[in-house]
């Protein structure tokens, strides 16, 4: 019988440094793995430990999957001082990920925080490829600091493309900083948007997702428009051991994407 937890072997190709605290791992798996933007997999480190991340990469690109992955504890760090082409491995993709086919037609705005941009760059990517079945896209990203700003070129050459638009901000600016200071929930105002025809994805840590979903409703998003990432701690990633639940859900089997429709009435969805 096929084991559902054995991961395929991926070579990591590449390690880009996006931030002090932030690296991009390239992959190149041994087999063929394809998933959709907003999914997640399962990512190993042999004889360490697993961990879930969601794909920054288009799913569009077959040979290789990125992921780009913030050093917040054991597996992330032990990965984060990891060399490169060492043998990996990854299970999955698992969940729903973005219904991109409700966002046909839209105004799209993606509001991302910190890594959180990570899984929104797929979602980008995916958007950009077939711009033409979307109204326009607004990105609003706020980082810590300007260092901690991930995937600063592809930010400036996503500002100049048709149809879309770009705000950034920082929590705390330094010398050089002549952009935006403030929270990110400070630049969703006055944003290109007609609310008659919007949706509202949102990424990041979950005190950003909490206050920036309150923001948005105030601006008068509907709770069935707006979309979250909700990453719960996360262990069979296949609706098994019920470590994901939210409420009468499970992240990793009925999400990690849920319109805020689905969750506004579970409590404590932010914890
Ligand atoms: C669907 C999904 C997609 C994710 N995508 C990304 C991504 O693209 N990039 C990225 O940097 N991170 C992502 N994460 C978070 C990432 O999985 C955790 O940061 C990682 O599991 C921490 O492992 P660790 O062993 O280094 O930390 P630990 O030593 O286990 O803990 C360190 C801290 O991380 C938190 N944590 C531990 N495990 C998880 C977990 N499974 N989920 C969330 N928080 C956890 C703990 O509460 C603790 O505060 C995602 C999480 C989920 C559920
Ligand atoms: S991670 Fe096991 S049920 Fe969701």
């Amino acid at each position: 019988m096929k084991n559902i937890y054995k991961p395929i072997e991926a070579i990591l190709e590449d390690i880009i440094v996006e931030s002090p605290t932030i690296k991009t791992f390239v992959l190149r798996p041994k087999e063929p793995f394809a998933f959709k933007t907003g999914q997640f997999i399962e990512l190993t480190l042999p004889g360490i430990g697993e961990a879930p991340f969601t794909p920054s990469s288009s799913p569009n690109i077959k040979d290789k999957i990125e992921v780009t992955v913030m050093n917040v504890g054991r597996v992330t760090g032990l990965l984060h001082n990891i060399a490169k082409n060492v043998t990996l491995g990854i299970r999955g993709p698992y969940g729903k990920g973005y219904p991109l086919d409700r966002f046909e037609g839209k105004d799209v705005l993606i509001v991302g925080g910190g890594v959180g941009l990570a899984p929104l760059r797929s979602l980008l990517f995916s958007l950009f490829e077939q711009i033409e079945r979307y109204n326009k896209v607004v990105l609003c990203y706020g980082a810590r600091t300007p260092e901690d700003i991930i995937y600063k070129k592809s930010i400036s050459d996503w500002a100049k493309k048709k149809k879309v638009n770009v705000v950034t901000t920082v929590d705390v600016g330094d010398s050089n900083w002549k952009g935006n200071v403030g929270l990110v929930t400070t630049i969703l105002k006055d944003l290109p948007i007609n609310l008659k025809r919007a949706v509202s994805i949102v990424c990041g840590p979950p005190i950003m997702m909490k206050f920036t979903t309150l923001k948005l409703l105030d601006l008068g998003f509907k709770p069935e428009d707006l979309y979250l990432s909700m990453e719960k701690n996360m262990s069979c990633g296949l609706g098994k051991c019920g470590h994901c639940r939210i409420g009468k859900f499970y992240a990793c089997k009925d999400g990690p994407v849920f319109t805020y429709d689905m969750l506004k009435d579970i409590p404590d969805i932010w914890d």
